[in-house]
């Protein structure tokens, strides 16, 4: 089964939230992503609304044709908006005020209760739901235990080891990311990744078996830049295609 790639388009209201006007619309990127084949539209509504807007949201449920997957913080006004937008999942992440992008995984072991109560909120109203976590051996059982029904792990160290041209490092996060996804499928849950992901390190995390789906934001809004969201999300889609075990 192909990996599914899902487009997040927060970066498309980063460039209009720059000059606080109308363009580029992140409605009408999310509608160009999905003509050009992606498979779902992620929009990350931070506390602080520095790129994604509630007006996106509302917008975008009901025009995303695939699947929206709002990621958001615990915050209990951000869980009660993400229930009136009713998205296809809600993914929870982290959030801290100062970082200029999500830095960590959740923390779920150490917010069992918290977590789980939000967690049967949202499929009491019928939203999938989604941890995204480092590839960890406690977050996962945790993730399980909090009932989600799929766990995003987090790449960035994966990235970041690209960057750094540590092939060690590398080979040791892959590593991580294929144990603790056999782990988290023996637990029933379903797995995404994200966070970091390009057009030169994506292929060895498609290849992961048991891996659905990617999510994946700047690096595709960066190539949007220069040569279009189509061609950028197309070409995003025959590397993810190509390394799909
Ligand atoms: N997944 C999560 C949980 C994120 O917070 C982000 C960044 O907003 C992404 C995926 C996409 O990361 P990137 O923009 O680095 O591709």
């Amino acid at each position: 089964m192909t990996v599914k790639l899902g487009v997040n388009i927060d970066h498309i209201a980063t460039i209009r939230e720059a000059r606080k006007i109308r363009e580029p619309d992140p409605v009408a990127a999310a509608i160009i992503a999905e003509l050009a084949g992606c498979h779902g539209i992620v929009a990350h509504l931070r506390e602080d609304k520095r790129h994604i807007q509630d007006r996106d949201l509302k917008l975008l449920r009901g025009t995303v044709a695939t699947k929206l997957d709002l990621q958001i913080s615990t915050n209990p006004e951000m869980v009660q908006f993400a229930i009136n937008v009713q998205p296809d999942m809600v993914t929870l992440v982290p959030e801290n005020s100062q970082e200029i992008t999500t830095e960590a995984g959740m923390n779920v072991a150490a917010k069992i209760d918290e977590i789980s109560k939000i967690v049967m909120t949202l499929k009491n109203n019928d939203i999938a739901t989604c941890v995204f976590i480092d590839p960890e051996t406690e977050q996962v059982k945790a993730a399980k235990k909090v009932g989600a029904d799929f766990v995003e792990f987090n790449t960035a160290r994966y990235a970041t080891a690209c960057d750094l041209g540590s092939i060690q490092e590398v080979n040791r996060e892959i590593s991580s990311i294929q144990d603790m996804t056999v782990l988290a499928k023996k637990y029933g849950l379903r797995i995404i990744a994200g966070h970091g992901l390009n057009y030169r390190n994506v292929e060895p995390i498609a290849a992961i078996e048991g891996i659905e789906e990617l999510n994946i934001g700047h690096s595709i809004v960066a190539r949007a830049a220069l040569v279009g969201l189509e061609n950028a999300v197309k070409e995003m889609l025959d590397i993810i295609r190509r390394a799909t075990p």
